[in-house]
């Protein structure tokens, strides 16, 4: 007789589903392991603007010493003869201090200048057009001759420009590249084949295909593997990245936004540097086009609790704004959400505007600190943000935090602090061990209802070797299942992190890693994907069964419709190494006999997908035949999605 979103309602017996979030699985992205530069921002060269600096590399990290002229080469070879010096007199900006003056005391052959061999050296496409663009600045007389190339890795020109410069103060020049070849060894080449002192900064070379093709956009292939998740929401900018290494260097976003050339780079947590040519406008525009809701996160007004590495010590070094700042921190927490949702024509939504998005980002959620320990000096600042946002902006969702585990100090302390304020969200992390998910798939069933609801911002099951087999891809998926029973109290969730690129981890494992030619998506990745894709909006309870009462809890499962479609989809995880059998009962929803889609996530319970091997793990598809109640044999070590039409 009637049917509505939450139950479905029949003549003789009521069978009650319960809703659940309609936005339960997203994405965090962070710039970790070179996830921006060098990573998704599609940018090739690295080092645009000579900002490297000796302090961007942390001793525990990987990257030799860094300096101005870090993947820059000074370029000679149709012998000519000058000179390279980092000069910081007269900047383009000055956020951006530092840029390099070649002077050509012979210009030789071929020129003299600057080689960048990019990101582990540069990868272009054949017949790919590539985007130039440099800041010039004649220090003698003007014009002078350039000369642009592609060159591949026998030094062999595969693309070649030139122009003069025609202003004597700092001017953007753009050509185009077009590869003749491809190399994943390639290298950008300025020479200048004039004499005299020339200035130059803000170098760039970008593929003119990005991701929906926007200009300073996202690299095509990254960008859709991560829209193939089909998120339903974004965290970002961290993570770490957002409280920072010490209060200079807590994630500003308005030093983000603006044209590049002026947005203010700053040495990333992670060991490395960030340019900022993904900074905020990118994130809300990326979210736009992968139709995921923004959910971007700004520090609580402290910094990072292992601030200089102090999680090596027993003490912590949280750094906090002087309370009489905080006023001016909280107008800049507070000019975001205008810079989202503001008009086009407010002081910060007309900078959105002119960045080319008059249209409000929407933005619902907001973040307010990341894992931070709850100290008191974080909770003062912490409400003093919360209360002005809540303010202004009462329909922002704020979204609290609840420390860096699933339990202890920070853990208790930060959820007596959302009830104490009535939060409606708390930001859960926890990354541990197989059996830790397995052992914990009740952990919400009991959870208070009338308190936040939980966003489970950060979460990945680590073994012993920090891999990406199955075996911790399916502890995952176990425990999602438990999360779909519980997408009452779970609004969100997501996996952490999410990208990293090989040679430059800096955390493991991630979702998906990559180098300029390949993208791996890991068995984890697909996990998420099976979840994501095959969503619902209503659980039901009651629709499996064992034969055996010992059997009980062996398998995880769920059971989820889609309102949308009627669609109603089952999920059965088995983590043992034998098969087991389940009895399924459709029989609420007048199922008698239908063709169903099934997609199975198996292997081997070490199984792990590898740049050599990529394919060691990956769903199968097929069709099977259901009924109204029918046995199912789910594989050892599998996910199994069936989906079928609940209409
Ligand atoms: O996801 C990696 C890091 O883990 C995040 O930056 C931080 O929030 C957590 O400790």
């Amino acid at each position: 007789m009637l049917c509505f979103v939450g139950s479905l309602v029949f003549a003789q017996k009521e069978f009650k589903g319960k809703a659940i979030s309609p936005d339960l699985f997203g994405i965090f992205y962070e710039d970790i392991s070179y996830a921006a530069d060098g990573g998704l921002y599609a940018e090739l060269l690295q080092n645009r603007s000579f900002e490297y600096s000796p302090s961007d590399k942390d001793n525990w990290s990987n990257e030799s010493n860094w300096q101005p002229l870090t993947a820059w080469e000074f370029e000679t070879d149709g012998f000519g003869y000058g000179s390279l010096s980092i000069e910081t007199k007269s900047p383009i900006h000055s956020n951006n201090p530092h840029y390099v003056v070649v002077e050509i005391e012979e210009e030789g052959k071929e020129g003299i200048g600057l080689i960048n061999h990019g990101y582990d050296g540069i990868t272009v496409k054949a017949g790919e057009t590539y985007n130039f663009s440099a800041f010039l600045k004649p220090l003698t007389k003007d014009p002078f001759e350039i000369v642009v190339q592609l060159r591949d890795e026998n030094g062999k020109k595969i693309a070649v420009d030139s122009f003069s410069t025609n202003s004597t103060n700092w001017k953007n020049y753009k050509r185009t590249l077009t590869a003749s070849a491809a190399s994943n060894q390639a290298s950008l080449v300025i020479l200048i084949k004039t004499k005299g002192k020339l200035a130059l900064d803000m170098i760039s070379l970008f593929p003119q295909k990005t991701f929906k093709n926007r200009p300073n956009g996202m690299r095509d292939d990254l960008a859709q593997v991560i829209a193939d998740l089909h998120p339903k929401f974004m965290r970002f900018p961290g993570g770490c990245v957002v409280h920072g290494d010490g209060l200079g260097n807590m994630y500003r976003w308005q030093n983000t936004i603006g044209p590049l050339e002026e947005r203010v780079e700053i040495r990333n947590i992670w060991g490395y540097r960030q340019s900022m040519g993904l900074g905020y406008f990118e994130y809300f525009q990326f979210c736009e086009d992968i139709g995921a809701k923004p959910v971007p996160v700004v520090a609580a007004g402290v910094s990072c609790q292992n601030s200089g590495g102090t999680w090596r010590i027993p003490e912590t070094s949280q750094k906090c704004f002087p309370l009489e700042d905080m006023d001016a921190y909280i107008q800049e927490v507070l000019d975001l959400v205008e810079y989202a949702n503001g008009s086009a024509t407010s002081k910060f939504g007309s900078k959105r505007a002119e960045a080319g998005h008059p249209k409000p980002f929407d933005v619902e959620y907001l973040g307010i600190g990341n894992e931070d320990k709850i100290t008191p000096e974080f909770e003062e600042r912490f409400k003093l943000i919360e209360a002005a946002v809540k303010a202004k902006y009462p329909e922002i969702t704020i979204i609290g935090t609840v420390g860096p585990g699933p339990d202890g100090d920070d853990y208790e302390k930060g959820w007596a602090l959302a009830n104490e304020l009535d939060l409606e969200v708390v930001d859960e992390h926890f990354y541990e061990t197989p059996e830790w998910f397995l052992n914990n798939l009740n952990r919400y069933d009991d959870y208070d209802r009338t308190q936040a609801k939980v966003y489970i911002g950060e979460f990945a099951a680590h073994d012993s070797k920090r891999s990406n087999n199955l075996r911790t891809a399916l502890a995952e998926a176990a425990f999602m299942t438990s999360i779909e029973r519980n997408g009452d109290l779970v609004s969100m969730v997501s996996y952490a992190p999410l990208l990293a690129r090989k040679d430059h981890i800096s955390w493991s494992p991630d979702l998906i890693y990559f180098t300029d030619e390949a993208v791996l998506k890991t068995a984890n990745y697909y996990v998420q994907k099976l979840f994501s894709n095959y969503a619902g909006d209503v659980y039901y309870d009651g629709i499996f069964s064992f034969k055996e009462e010992t059997e009980k809890e062996l398998v995880s499962t769920s059971c989820v419709k889609q309102s949308l479609t009627g669609d109603i989809v089952l999920k059965l995880v088995n983590t043992n190494e034998y098969p087991i059998t389940i009895i399924i009962d459709l029989s609420p929803f007048r199922i008698k006999g239908s063709q169903a889609t099934k997609i199975i996530l198996t292997g081997d319970a070490l199984a792990e997908n590898t740049f050599e091997n990529p394919d060691a793990v990956v769903p199968q598809e097929s069709s099977m035949q259901v009924k109204s109640s029918f046995l199912y044999e789910v594989p050892a070590n599998s996910l199994t999605v069936i989906r079928t039409s609940g209409k």
